[in-house]
């Protein structure tokens, strides 16, 4: 499907927002077909409708219809075309569904905290925004999104995403901005008193605008590197190593770990994810990794959410840089805006559309030791 160019459809009345991802073009042909297919049978069916009303009145009072037998033919035919047409609207949804909903390994990281009522963002490099996002254009950027209290969903109509977050859970989704500018963002769920308020605006910028942004903000430090002093603090290296080839201490070594299976006590695996690292930090016994002792006890109520996602981050840095994974080198000190192996404008991999062949546009900039022609690298 994304061999079809698709147009970048003006209309001069306003029909949808404008569009700024690599999804919103195939979203909107998508409900562009739907508008279609549903004015083609409102028409076509109220048509039939009509006619037949006329065709077949009654005209005499006494007048009865001759007995219909039935049809296969007419049978078959009102079956198998709406079927076919269903499944065109089945199988085109769900692929840009699939698209949209399943992050790429390799992609810039933000974390997100809903609250009542503000969206909290820290990107991988530290910085930290308060219902303002301001991301690269042409790259992708891979939201790892949570809340504090009730149900909100985040929403930025430009994009063509939307995704709830629900307490105690980890949800994900991801863009790739194709237009630097300035883009509605909303909460979409109802939230209480001041639901309606509670939004903000992504900011799209150029490459080198990015960077200048990134190096002009306050609290540089990363995310990964808060996580490393929160784990320090909090004690946790008391028990976990987190050096390569370093002894098992009480604890399982954290030393590259993220993204790999883990077995776990009392049979099966698990997989190194954000979320297993939020259940382990919070409810120790629900997991526990095969060999050790059911004795690490819960952060229930001692960490905010900010904090189990710097603990995240900071898991997640621990490793050889590229790993499968493409968890590896949020290194602590990460002042670039890759947390993988490559940076995020060279992954061309994308399944929905370019990365980085935007018109009218600079060529992307090169961070140093940026892995140019690397396409395939990405699982
Ligand atoms: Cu948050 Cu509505």
């Amino acid at each position: 499907m994304q061999s079809i160019p698709l147009p970048n459809i003006n209309l001069p009345v306003p029909f949808s927002p404008e569009q700024a991802s690599t999804f919103a073009p195939h979203v909107d042909a998508l409900y562009i077909y739907l508008v279609t297919l549903t004015a083609f049978f409102t028409v076509a069916i109220s048509a039939a409708i009509i006619f037949f009303a006329v065709k077949y009145r009654r005209r005499q009072a006494a007048e009865l219809p001759r007995p219909i037998a039935g049809s296969m033919v007419l049978e078959l035919t009102w079956t198998i075309i709406p079927l076919i047409i269903s499944m065109t609207i089945f199988i085109w949804g769900a692929s840009i569904f699939f698209k949209a909903y399943r992050a790429p390994n390799q992609a810039m990281e933000i974390y997100v905290v809903g609250k009542q009522w503000m969206w909290k963002f820290q990107h991988a490099t530290g910085q930290r925004e308060i219902n303002e996002l301001h991301v690269p254009v042409g790259a992708r950027v891979k939201l790892t999104m949570t809340t504090e209290d009730v149900i909100h969903s985040f929403y930025v109509p430009a994009f063509r995403i939307k995704q709830d977050v629900v307490p105690g859970r980890y949800l994900q989704t991801w863009f790739e901005a194709t237009r630097p500018g300035k883009y509605y963002l909303f909460c979409t769920e109802y939230c209480g008193t001041n639901h309606s308020g509670m939004g903000g605006y992504v900011y799209v910028m150029e490459q080198a605008a990015y960077q200048q942004w990134l190096a002009g903000g306050t609290g540089t430090e990363s995310a990964a590197s808060q996580g490393m002093k929160l784990f320090q603090q909090r004690g946790c290296a008391s028990c976990h190593q987190v050096e390569a080839g370093g002894q098992q201490g009480r604890g399982p070594t954290l030393y590259g770990i993220f993204g790999k299976p883990q077995q776990i006590e009392g049979g099966g695996n698990v997989t190194v994810d954000e979320a297993y690292i939020r259940e382990s930090i919070l409810n120790p016994q629900a997991h526990v990794a095969a060999g050790f002792q059911n004795i690490m006890p819960t952060f229930q109520g001692q960490l905010n959410e900010e904090q189990i996602l710097q603990l995240v981050a900071y898991i997640r840095s621990l490793g050889p840089a590229g790993q499968p994974q493409g968890a590896g080198a949020a290194g602590a000190q990460t002042t670039g805006t890759t947390t993988g192996g490559m940076p995020p404008q060279q992954q061309r991999a994308n399944p929905i559309g370019p990365t980085g062949e935007r018109q009218g546009s600079p060529a992307p900039q090169v961070p140093a030791g940026g892995n140019t022609g690397n396409a395939n690298r990405q699982q």
